[in-house]
């Protein structure tokens, strides 16, 4: 055994090793490997560089503002409640122009309720009764309108009847029209104002268009060709483009989405960034009249009358409630995302030599011979490599270019490990 050579061993860690081919002149993994770079380029160009934009970096977290606003006036005139001109103070909720609003389609009105004694609604079912013992004095009823007194009321003695209650008197009428009364809001337009950012970017933008015009807003109406940065809505378009009839969806209620997209390609420039709308009705079901189906909620408006008496006219209210959610992407060229790509691109034609590998050494007729070139078993005694011996012996013989190449000093002070890496070399 040699002393251990430290200086040798220092050495050698400056020594380039290249790695060595076996070309097989097999047509059919030869065609095979080309295949796979073929479809491996067109992967990387096509779907992941033209498609994909796989050259920039990209930014998901987009920083929106919504801010709507309701126009369209109409007349109401019913039995009960009487005439009334309902503008959007009145049928929109909340007023403040928020990104969730609320659009009353119809309505039932019970005017003027007054605290007071009443029978319960025999729609309760906490409320029916048969006798005085079953309605418990001070006990609320569950899911009703009031608080229990003790009575039982009855049209006679053997009928069922109904708690009479302390409440707001009289109770809820509740028949609902047949074609809602504010059908005329198909008409209405919503003005939908939307200001986003990308921060990474630091790129704004505003789905209206950029214009000192102030009588654009008050003549367009949006237009995907025409007018897509006027983005003035008719209830009536929106519903219709959900697939769906606004006087239909008008009498019960229910919920419509209406989703804004920005997809910005920013090495187009700020011209090439658009909003695109979508509208989808999030409350379907699967069955017509399904019992969730429709969207209504109550509320009151309180006054005292000339006596000093409190009153209330209490309003169930059906409508359409309109979700506006933004979403965006914006991408633009970056050298990191462009290099991890072709890096990873690169490593995917490695995976192609791999596989062109094993059918080389392990599926063809001649594997065998194959294996035996490309592996080489490092035995003195043994014959496996006899070729590949040979060729080494050769190699001492005759300098090659590596040796030539490398470094005249530690051919001089280390012959041993020149010795070593120039057979490596040409082994391997
Ligand atoms: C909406 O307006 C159009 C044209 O102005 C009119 O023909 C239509 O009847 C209106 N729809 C409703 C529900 O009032």
């Amino acid at each position: 055994m040699a002393p251990f050579d430290l200086k040798g061993v220092f050495l050698s860690a400056f020594d380039y090793k290249t790695e060595k081919y076996v070309i097989a002149k097999n047509k059919k993994v030869g065609v095979l490997y080309r295949l796979i770079q073929l479809s491996i380029i067109g992967y990387i160009i096509g779907w992941v560089f033209v498609i994909k934009k796989g050259y920039q970096e990209t930014e998901e977290s987009l920083q929106s503002s919504v801010i709507t606003k309701v126009k369209g006036v109409t007349f109401t005139n019913t039995t009960g409640f009487g005439p009334w001109l309902w503008g959007p103070e009145d049928y929109v909720t909340p007023y403040q122009g928020e990104d969730v609003l609320f659009i009353t389609t119809n309505f039932i009105t019970t005017p003027n309720q007054k605290l007071g004694y009443c029978a319960e609604s025999v729609k309760v079912l906490d409320g029916h009764c048969h006798a005085n013992e079953d309605c418990t004095k001070g006990d609320t009823v569950i899911a009703g309108h009031g608080i229990k007194t003790g009575r039982c009321l009855k049209k006679d003695r053997n009928s069922t009847g109904t708690c009479e209650i302390y409440g707001w008197c009289p109770i809820e009428r509740s028949s609902r029209p047949d074609v809602p009364l504010l059908g005329k809001a198909e008409n209405f337009t919503i003005y939908i104002k939307n200001f986003i950012r990308f921060p990474k970017f630091d790129f704004s933008k505003s789905n209206v268009l950029d214009t000192s015009d102030d009588t654009y807003l008050k003549k367009c109406s949006y237009d995907e060709l025409t007018h897509s940065y006027c983005p003035i809505f008719r209830f009536g378009d929106i519903v219709r483009r959900t697939g769906h009839n606004f006087q239909d969806m008008a009498l019960l209620g229910g919920a419509i989405g209406i989703l804004i997209e920005w997809h910005c390609d920013l090495d187009k420039g700020y011209s090439a960034c658009h909003p695109r709308y979508t509208f989808t009705r999030l409350d379907v079901n699967a069955i017509a009249n399904a019992i969730s189906s429709g969207y209504n909620f109550r509320y009151a408006r309180y006054f005292k009358n000339a006596d000093g008496e409190t009153h209330r006219t209490l309003f169930k209210v059906y409508g359409i409630r309109f979700d506006i959610l933004v979403h965006g992407k914006a991408g633009k060229f970056n050298i990191i995302p462009t290099v991890i790509n072709i890096g990873s691109g690169l490593a995917l034609m490695g995976a192609g030599a791999f596989f062109c590998d094993m059918v080389l050494l392990y599926m063809m007729k001649k594997s065998t011979l194959y294996r035996r070139r490309k592996f080489e078993t490092d035995n003195k005694n043994g014959n496996n490599n006899r070729e590949n011996t040979d060729m080494s012996e050769n190699a001492v013989k005759q300098p090659s270019e590596l040796e030539q190449l490398a470094d005249p000093t530690s051919v001089q002070h280390t012959p041993g490990i020149t010795f070593t890496q120039r057979t490596k070399g040409q082994v391997m």
